[in-house]
């Protein structure tokens, strides 16, 4: 039986069928285990003549099951290994890669470039008080410039009874540097800002950067040099012309709007060169001017001793214009496919 038993494991071709001959031998009521069980029965005479041919078998069986168990095992492996072949000298498929988003790219480009001028960035809450937003930039309730800014307000008020806000520009960061860490302050402010329109030129949300400066005897022409070191290096060109036009601007006096001159290559702003010249055109940029001195003494500044100026100017504009995109909106949709067609994705 045992001589049997050990042929048939040897021949079983599967784990399924060595499993049935392991039941049939070993299980509960396998020939071997019914054999150990009449050992119980026997005389001590019958038991010592009979158990050791008995457990043999047991040992015989249980280690050719063991054996062939991992003879089986192992073909089965050999078999899926040379299988499952890999080619290691193919090209690896495409898989997509993330990209630094064109507005994130132009933030980052203008820390740099501002980091040079010795700059420090400062950021503020995207979520803000009616005080930090307007009254202290000198635009008290009821003043008309605080309806211009299609404001998204919060229901609720805080713990000072001050309304709640979106941020509709990055102009409360000045304030909240001045206050908290008082004169002289060179700081640029990036980040997303609020107002209520949508159209192809304006969206929602979209991205300003702050420039402010507080020092002694600090004057216009240390906001024209500044905004022009700044344009010729993000645009990378040296024929970058400024215009300055006196506008309004609650928070600033004077106040000044600069314009750039700009050409038209295949429909597309190229930035260079006299608005006045042949061919060329100015385009507003961006709002500018000297602090107001009741900003400067709401927060907390002598104005006969520090004087500065602010500028506050559209990040996606610039965006735009660097990269030659045309639609606002694109920028926010998350189409990979726009990104791509600007170079900004893999
Ligand atoms: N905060 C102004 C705006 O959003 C821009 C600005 C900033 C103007 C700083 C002057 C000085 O339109």
């Amino acid at each position: 039986r045992t001589a049997a038993s050990l042929a048939a494991i040897a021949a079983a071709d599967t784990l399924d069928a060595l499993e049935a001959l392991r039941i049939d031998a070993l299980g509960k009521q396998g020939w071997i285990s019914e054999l150990l069980k009449t050992l119980g029965k026997m005389t001590p005479d019958e038991r010592q003549e009979q158990a050791p041919a008995i457990q043999a078998a047991r040992a015989d069986v249980a280690e050719a099951l063991a054996a062939r168990k991992r003879a089986l095992e192992d073909a089965e492996l050999e078999m899926r290994l040379s299988a499952e072949t890999l080619d290691l000298t193919l090209p690896a498929p495409e898989t997509p890669r993330g990209s630094v988003h064109p507005v994130s790219q132009v933030m980052d480009e203008l820390a740099e470039i501002f980091a040079d001028l010795g700059f420090a960035v400062k950021t503020g809450p995207e979520i803000e008080d009616e005080w930090h937003n307007f009254t202290a930039l000198n635009m008290p309730e009821s003043h008309p410039a605080r309806a211009m800014h299609d404001t998204f307000y919060f229901p609720d008020h805080d713990n000072q009874g001050r309304r709640m806000l979106l941020r509709t520009h990055t102009s409360p960061v000045q304030i909240r540097t001045m206050v908290a860490e008082g004169a002289p302050v060179r700081i640029i402010a990036p980040g997303r800002v609020y107002r209520s329109d949508s159209d192809a030129t304006h969206t929602p949300m979209f991205h300003q950067i702050e420039g402010l400066v507080i020092d002694r005897g600090i004057h216009l022409g240390h906001l024209k040099w500044t905004l022009e070191t700044f344009l010729k290096a993000f645009f990378e060109r040296d024929d970058i012309v400024l215009r300055l036009r006196p506008s309004y601007f609650p928070f600033t006096e004077p106040s000044v709007e600069v314009d750039v001159g700009f050409a038209l290559d295949n429909g597309r702003r190229v930035l260079g060169g006299s608005g006045d010249a042949p061919g060329h055109a100015w385009m507003e940029l961006l709002g500018s001017g000297m602090v107001n001195a009741r900003v400067l003494e709401m927060s907390g500044l002598d104005p006969d001793e520090w004087q500065g100026f602010a500028f506050g100017v559209g990040v996606d504009r610039l965006a735009m214009l660097k990269y030659g995109m045309d639609d606002l909106r694109a920028f926010f949709d998350g189409d990979i496919r726009w990104l791509q067609h600007y170079g900004f994705s893999a």
